[in-house]
């Protein structure tokens, strides 16, 4: 929830005189603080303010005008420390008996936020935007975990965000406008990519990878089972046959030392998957290459960007790195948004003019391509997140970490590996391998037990605790890919991990208090 002050809570706030008569406002202040919430100043109100403690400061101490207007500048400077901005927006439905309530009011609509007021009017006027200070509850509402949390993200970003947005908007290149080529090579930088080419999302990039290496009707691509259906649905869209092989037990991604018995004359590429943000085996895979060298490696890296193998972004280690922007991954734009990135410039050439309908000049098509590209105003957005990226990524392994402490510690004995929790929950953790880092897009845990992950699954829905299950059905039982042969016990891993699996919340943002209350929940199921 977010909360706009209006201008007789900030007055009682910043001034002295007043904080002891109005000392609700000054508690709800404290408490908004205290409890991380988003608190607003209407853009609209800002010269009010000023006006208000110019006259408190000249009535009381005298100084002279110059002075006066310093103190009252130091006093909103500090405000606006913990106090965010809300713009006045174009669209306020002005009511001309109280112009300020109503600009007021539209600032705390256009950002989801209720109005805290002393102000009689404005609360009769507009009783559900508004919240007088001391009927503000300060008894902390139940917790509720919020499982991306990509609504708190906007709001810690916003003001960097709308500029962004807002520079876009008025310059009218909404398509490959200065932004992408910016975002491009802020990807280059990050990754130590040669080549960044953005496209319009992970999918479009996984086609735009494998039309680069020319992949052909009847061509065998040696995937994981255990993905999001695009990974193997784009092999199909082209003609070409996915080829599966089971996980590994450990890591959930595709396992390695199966896939030299698939390659035949046919397999033109493989597919590893960075499943739920961490690195497949990538040694493995360049000792195959090396050994078939006609082989490509594309990877799927949609749930992956930042993550590394050996120090280096996997880019290093494939011909094709692929992602996605999609709004719930690590680095996620507005909408849809993907990119792919490569150190060969042939296949960077040709990625770009895929991405525009094969053309090499405007009108003059080279190739059968897309449109694939990623909107001018995607990019801005990509651009402000991207700067805060390396933060968010470890405070992603932080919370990872915290998951993983809070689960062990409640622990009574570990059995193999897994982890017993009471006698009838079993619950393994996620395992990072040493040599690799993890974007974390998720974090994973097995249930073991025949129904006992649904059981947990609502109830930990009735405790406010949101889960999701990444993947309930492995590609090779889909009913689309009936027409490959595949049948139950193919890929018996995938199978049973499918069955087991469950995403706890993810995002930067998961605080100790809700690692500890869902820890508390999971191990007292
Ligand atoms: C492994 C994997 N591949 C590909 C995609 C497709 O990305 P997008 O949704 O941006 O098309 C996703 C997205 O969920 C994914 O998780």
């Amino acid at each position: 929830m977010n909360y706009l002050l209006d201008n007789n809570i900030i007055i009682d706030i910043l001034s002295k005189a007043r904080n002891e008569q109005y000392a609700d406002s000054v508690k709800v202040f404290a408490y908004l603080k205290e409890h991380d919430f988003n608190i607003f100043i209407s853009s609209s109100a800002l010269d009010n303010i000023e006006f208000i403690l110019f006259r408190e400061i000249k009535r009381k101490f005298n100084f002279t005008n110059k002075d006066t207007l310093k103190f009252a500048h130091i006093a909103i400077e500090k405000l606006l420390n913990d106090i965010k901005i809300a713009k006045t927006p174009s669209y306020t439905e002005i009511n001309y008996d109280d112009i300020e309530d109503s600009q007021i009011i539209a600032s705390a609509k256009a950002i989801d936020a209720k109005v805290i007021t002393r102000d009689e009017e404005m609360l009769k006027n507009y009783p559900n935007q508004t919240i007088h200070p001391s009927t503000f509850s300060l008894q902390p509402s139940p917790l509720k975990i919020d499982f991306a949390n990509l609504k708190k993200q906007y709001f810690m970003y916003q003001p960097e965000l709308e500029k962004e947005m807002d520079k876009v908007l008025n310059s009218a290149h909404y398509i490959m406008g200065d932004a992408v080529k910016e975002l491009e090579e802020n990807l280059q930088n990050f990754t130590g990519a040669k080549y960044a080419i953005t496209c319009s999302s992970g999918t479009d990039a996984l086609l735009l990878a494998m039309m680069a290496i020319d992949i052909q009707p009847g061509d065998e691509i040696i995937t994981t089972p255990f993905t999001f259906i695009a990974t193997a649905e784009t092999i199909a869209l082209l003609g070409a046959k996915p080829v599966f092989v089971d996980i590994d037990e450990k890591t959930y991604n595709i396992d390695s030392t199966k896939i030299a018995e698939k390659i035949t004359d046919k397999t033109k590429a493989i597919i590893p998957v960075s499943l739920y943000g961490q690195p497949a085996d990538l040694d493995a895979l360049e000792q195959l290459k090396i050994k078939h060298s006609k082989l490509k490696i594309i990877i799927d890296g949609a749930q992956s960007f930042g993550a590394t193998y050996k120090g280096k972004a996997e880019v290093h280690y494939c011909d094709i790195y692929t992602t996605s922007f999609f709004p719930a991954k690590p680095l996620g734009c507005f909408g849809d948004g993907g990119a792919v990135l490569t150190n060969n410039e042939q296949l960077a050439q040709k990625m770009k003019m895929l991405r525009v309908h094969g053309q090499n000049k405007r009108y003059h098509h080279k190739y059968i391509g897309l449109g694939a590209r990623l909107d001018t105003i995607q990019a801005a957005i990509l651009n402000v997140k991207l700067k805060h990226y390396k933060e968010d990524l470890s405070k992603r392994q932080e919370v990872a970490q915290k998951y993983s402490e809070a689960l062990r510690e409640k622990e009574m004995e570990m059995e193999m590996e897994w982890l017993e929790i009471n006698p009838s929950t079993f619950i393994l953790l996620p395992s990072s391998l040493n040599d690799r880092t993890s974007a974390w897009a998720q974090y994973s845990i097995r249930l073991k037990g025949e129904g006992r992950r649904e059981k947990v699954q609502t109830k930990l829905k009735e405790a406010g605790l949101p889960t999701a299950i990444h993947y309930p059905k492995p590609l090779h039982l889909q009913e689309c890919f009936a027409y490959l042969g595949y049948k139950e016990s193919d890929f018996p891993i995938a199978e049973k991990v499918s069955k087991e699996i469950m995403s706890l919340p993810m995002n930067p943002y998961v605080s100790d208090e809700e690692i500890e209350y869902l820890a508390e929940k999971l191990i007292n199921l």
